[in-house]
């Protein structure tokens, strides 16, 4: 069948003149709706890991048998709530937290896998988050990990994280880790 380019044309403009939230009705259960322009958004924070003390930010949930022979502590997974901040000072203003796990992957280097969200609390972002999936080789100067998703105003967000150790205690594991993040959502 032969389709006339003007009526293609013309739908076409139907559906990029559509506002946000009023679909094209393509089906009873399925509706399309026009892209609205992205925007890409840079963040930089400081995440605090805190492994020692009273308060430890990171706990040690699981591991395997031999998880302590390796000096890559292989098979460790641990479970995090670490504050994020603006500036590398603990009592800087509190920008957001992240949640989630980190264990290690690799038996050759000390490999983190993190599986993350990262929640904001400042200003516009309050109440939004990102997902940070990927291995993090923490002796590395610069590390990048992918953002792979996100909710509020990051909603689906992706994008990369730049991560570089600012401060590590390498007897307790506390870190002080810099984040440059850029999300385009
Ligand atoms: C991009 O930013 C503008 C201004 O803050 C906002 O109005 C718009 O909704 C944003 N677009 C998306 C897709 O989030
Ligand atoms: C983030 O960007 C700033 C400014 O460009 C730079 O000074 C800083 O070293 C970067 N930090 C990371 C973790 O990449």
């Amino acid at each position: 069948m032969k389709v006339n380019p003007c009526v293609v044309m013309m739908l076409i403009s139907l559906v990029a003149a559509m506002p946000w939230g009023e679909g094209v009705k393509i089906e009873n259960w399925a509706s399309k709706l026009e892209v609205k322009k992205e925007n890409i958004t840079k963040l930089q924070f400081y995440f605090h890991d805190t492994l020692s003390g009273k308060n430890p930010s990171a706990i040690r949930v699981a591991e395997a048998v031999d998880t302590d022979k390796y000096p890559t502590l292989f098979g460790m997974l641990m479970m995090a709530d670490d504050p994020l901040t603006e500036k590398p000072d603990p009592n800087s203003k509190l920008v957001g937290r992240a949640q989630g796990l980190y264990g290690s992957a690799s038996q050759q280097e000390f490999g983190l896998i993190m599986a993350m969200n990262f929640e904001f609390v400042d200003g516009i972002y309050k109440g939004s988050s990102i997902s940070i999936f990927g291995k993090n080789s923490i002796m590395k100067p610069l590390r990048e990990l992918p953002i792979v998703g996100g909710t509020g105003v990051f909603r689906l967000a992706r994008g990369y994280a730049i991560a570089k150790t600012h401060w590590i205690d390498p007897t307790a594991g506390d870190a002080i880790v810099g984040y440059n993040v850029t999300v385009i959502h």
